[in-house]
């Protein structure tokens, strides 16, 4: 039977993020083994920058390694956060800050459908959220099937209504066919589909989805992103992320090498300032 993996970024019990996906679930029908993972209720730290997963694993004994073996082993995976201050949920950010894990599962993660929909209370206060949670699809290796902005403030809100109610119909959709979803008829970004741009000039664009920037040119009144790809790419295809894995690593070597010469830099500002201890560590 293929599995749903459902991963909630909420920490209310019952969320609309969570209705959603199984309102999705119902509509896929039994055929289909649905798994929620409630994110606030699992042991992610934060990274720790040390490097280490991308050579020998990461050294923290918390739950992420076991979040990353159920993703890998669900046929699909919805991801949904809320909105907070215009933003999807910490507890989505501190997930994906942990990426550099899924470069030693990239064979397992790579191409799985996906779908992003992020919870919002307010119709068109939703600000940079989709984009975070399209993100963190894109950061698993997934393959973003389609993106939702899903309204609604109180739980249960998010999956009435006629407009929520066709949006978990085409999710469904894009789940049992495998097909992304035709998502508006506004401008994409050429490169990874990314539907939010940044102007960076008068005349250059950043995709913010896969960050590379370009052009735009107007025709009948449409405007067409031109968008180049630059010399770091995190997800255009396997052999990129790969090959970006394989920069990263060549990065320690790199660094051994510059380290003496950025000494005197640190020692520098050394000392400068004085650090306030948060009262939590200072109660003995
Ligand atoms: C701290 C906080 C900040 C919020 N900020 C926003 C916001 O910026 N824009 C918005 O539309 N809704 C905002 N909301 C409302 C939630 O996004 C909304 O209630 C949503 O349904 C929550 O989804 P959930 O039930 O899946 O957690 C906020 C809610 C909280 C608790």
């Amino acid at each position: 039977m293929p599995s749903l993996l459902g991963i909630v970024c909420s920490p209310r019990t019952p969320s609309n993020g969570e209705l959603f996906i199984k309102a999705v679930h119902k509509e896929l029908g039994n055929d289909w083994q649905l798994y929620i993972i409630r994110l606030v209720e699992w042991n992610i730290g934060p990274c720790r920058a040390c490097y280490r997963c991308l050579f020998d694993g990461c050294p923290q004994k918390d739950d992420m390694s076991q979040l990353i073996r159920h993703i890998a082993s669900a046929d699909a995976v919805m991801i949904t956060a809320p909105t907070y201050f215009l933003g999807a949920s910490a507890t989505l950010k501190k997930f994906v800050d942990r990426g550099l894990m899924f470069y030693a599962h990239l064979d397992e993660l790579w191409g799985k459908p996906m779908l992003a929909v992020v919870t919002a209370g307010i119709r068109h206060m939703d600000g940079y959220a989709l984009l975070m949670a399209e993100s963190a699809v894109k950061i698993m290796g997934g393959n973003l099937l389609g993106s939702f902005v899903i309204y609604g403030a109180f739980p249960g809100e998010g999956v009435i209504g006629e407009e929520n109610r066709a949006k978990i119909t085409e999710a469904a959709k894009a789940i049992a066919t495998g097909n992304p979803l035709a998502q508006s008829n506004g401008p994409e970004c050429p490169l990874c589909g990314g539907r939010s741009f940044r102007f960076l000039d008068k005349s250059t664009i950043q995709c913010l989805l896969c960050s590379n920037t370009g052009s735009f040119r107007l025709s009948d009144g449409e405007m067409l992103p031109e968008i180049n790809p630059s010399k770091h790419q995190l997800f255009l295809s396997l052999e990129a992320a790969k090959e970006h894995a394989e920069w990263l690593r060549g990065m320690k070597k790199r660094f051994l090498e510059v380290r003496d010469s950025l000494k005197p830099v640190v020692r520098a500002l050394a000392g400068r300032g004085t650090t306030i201890t948060p009262p939590s560590k200072s109660r003995s």
